[in-house]
């Protein structure tokens, strides 16, 4: 994700996020994970994912790499490493 420098800080990055998630939500996904700076997402209600017992499958910072119930209850239970789709590696 990314806003232009001469528009950071008027709220649209936290207005891509939040819309983000309510899509992902409506499309019935219950769980929703990101890669980005620790201190951005937590706002949006993302914690660590170390902290719930899920790893990601790249080299990362343990802080940078953060998850989020979209349905309450959903991490009951789960644990283990994210797998990302292959177009991932590309970037
Ligand atoms: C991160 C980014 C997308 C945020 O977009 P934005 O439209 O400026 O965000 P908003 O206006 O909704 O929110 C601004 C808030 O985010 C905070 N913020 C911005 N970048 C941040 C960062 N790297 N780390 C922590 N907080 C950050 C601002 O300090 C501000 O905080 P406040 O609400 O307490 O004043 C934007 O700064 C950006 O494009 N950065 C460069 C690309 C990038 O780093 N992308 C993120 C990849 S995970």
């Amino acid at each position: 994700m990314a806003v232009a420098p001469a528009l950071q800080n008027s709220g649209i990055g936290s207005e891509l996020v939040k819309t983000g998630l309510r899509k992902c939500t409506d499309a019935g996904y219950e769980i929703a994970v990101v890669l980005g700076h620790p201190n951005y997402y937590p706002r949006f209600g993302f914690k660590t994912a170390k902290s719930v017992g899920i790893r990601c499958e790249f080299d990362v910072p343990d802080e940078a790499f953060m998850v989020m119930e979209l349905r309450e209850g959903a991490l009951n239970g789960r644990s283990g490493i994210v797998r990302y789709q292959p177009e991932f590696n590309d970037v």
